[in-house]
């Protein structure tokens, strides 16, 4: 039987979903964003990412993010999502608010990594190709580049955006004298950096020690946590072993050596916490990130419809009382 047209949930916007405003910016994020970082690559099984797309659509989490070499292998999470845009979200490009970076490892030689302006522009034009779009809403300079002028990395960004090729732009992992640097470039050119992307969750605190989170917030620039629940740690998956079909089990960017007894340990006491809570794990993980309002949004990722189910409800709850904080940073000490 072929598959019916794909027509979005008339209630989406009434399904609980929140947006909270970008910086000092125009834009309104969805509290819960979707990461296509791992299971939207052509190892996975394309159903799978359509049906995640689609319930994130149907609830209103319209904020995609991606990168040039999300996959595996590289450049196919953003092929997937280009189907995906074909196949359903084309008449509602308007919804989206699309994201995609360049900066990392992509093509060989000396031109496809890091933050060159050649770099950046020519994995923009393969970005859009592989998207089937004209335009991207966000486009991230993924890491700093040490070795390029900082001047040159921020121009191709200036350049990128007064060239309709994407409305946004924002930076990603860059130390805070470096973002303090970008924000001044790109406001001196009224091309405002919208957000900076950083790692955020209850095991690692470092945009808030390093100032990232304040420093945002002073420039009127968003915030955006990835890696909310620490590529799974913060959820259910691993308090009673390893699932072999979790992401610890490949072995590459989670290794199970981070499993420690001690690791466990606070997970099982944050598991009773998030208990008390009424919630699950990874929705208060979820939650703890959004209780602090210089985070616009969380970017999870999820291998199945049922787990963007459970994220989709930490938007919820997402107040803490003074002594849960304290519980949480004991069970993590
Ligand atoms: N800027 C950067 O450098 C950078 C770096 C990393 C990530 N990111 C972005 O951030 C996004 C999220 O990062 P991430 O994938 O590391 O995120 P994460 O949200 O910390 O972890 C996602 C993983 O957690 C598990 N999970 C999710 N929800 C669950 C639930 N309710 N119950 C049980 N398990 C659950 C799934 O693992 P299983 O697959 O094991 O089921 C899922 O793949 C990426 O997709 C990407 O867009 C950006």
């Amino acid at each position: 039987m072929i598959n019916p047209l794909y027509s979005p949930s008339p209630d989406r916007y009434q399904s609980g979903v929140k947006f909270r405003r970008c910086g000092r910016s125009g834009v309104l994020l969805p509290e819960l964003s979707l990461g296509l970082w791992h299971n939207f690559g052509d190892v996975n099984t394309f159903a799978n990412s359509l049906q995640m797309a689609h319930f994130a659509m149907d609830h209103g989490i319209v904020h995609f993010d991606l990168a040039n070499n999300y996959g595996p292998s590289y450049g196919s999470a953003e092929e997937t999502f280009g189907q995906i845009m074909k196949k359903s979200f084309a008449p509602f490009r308007d919804e989206l608010f699309i994201s995609t970076k360049a900066g990392y490892d992509m093509w060989p030689g000396p031109y496809g990594v890091w933050c060159s302006r050649k770099n950046l522009l020519a994995s923009l034009d393969q970005s859009l190709r592989r998207m089937n779009l004209d335009y991207v809403d966000l486009f991230y300079s993924h890491r700093f580049d040490p070795q390029t002028p900082l001047e040159e990395t921020l121009q191709a960004l200036v350049d990128i955006v007064r060239s309709g090729k994407a409305l946004y732009v924002g930076i990603s992992k860059y130390p805070p004298q470096a973002a303090e640097f970008a924000y001044k470039y790109l406001k001196d050119r009224d091309v405002p950096c919208l957000i900076y992307q950083g790692r955020y969750n209850i095991l690692n605190r470092e945009p808030e020690q390093e100032g990232i989170l304040d420093q945002a917030k002073e420039n009127g620039v968003g915030f955006i946590c990835f890696s909310p629940l620490a590529q799974g740690l913060l959820t259910s998956r691993y308090l009673n072993g390893i699932p072999a079909d979790s992401r610890m089990a490949k072995e590459h960017f989670l290794k199970s050596s981070v499993l420690t007894p001690e690791m466990h340990a606070k997970l099982v006491k944050l598991n009773e916490i998030a208990a008390r809570r009424g919630q699950s794990l990874a929705q208060m993980a979820l939650a703890w990130c959004l209780k602090d309002d210089r985070v616009t949004s969380v970017i999870a990722g999820a291998s199945s419809v049922q787990q963007l189910a459970d994220n989709f409800k930490a938007m919820e709850n997402t107040a803490f009382s003074e002594q849960e904080l304290q519980e949480i940073d004991e069970a993590v000490r």
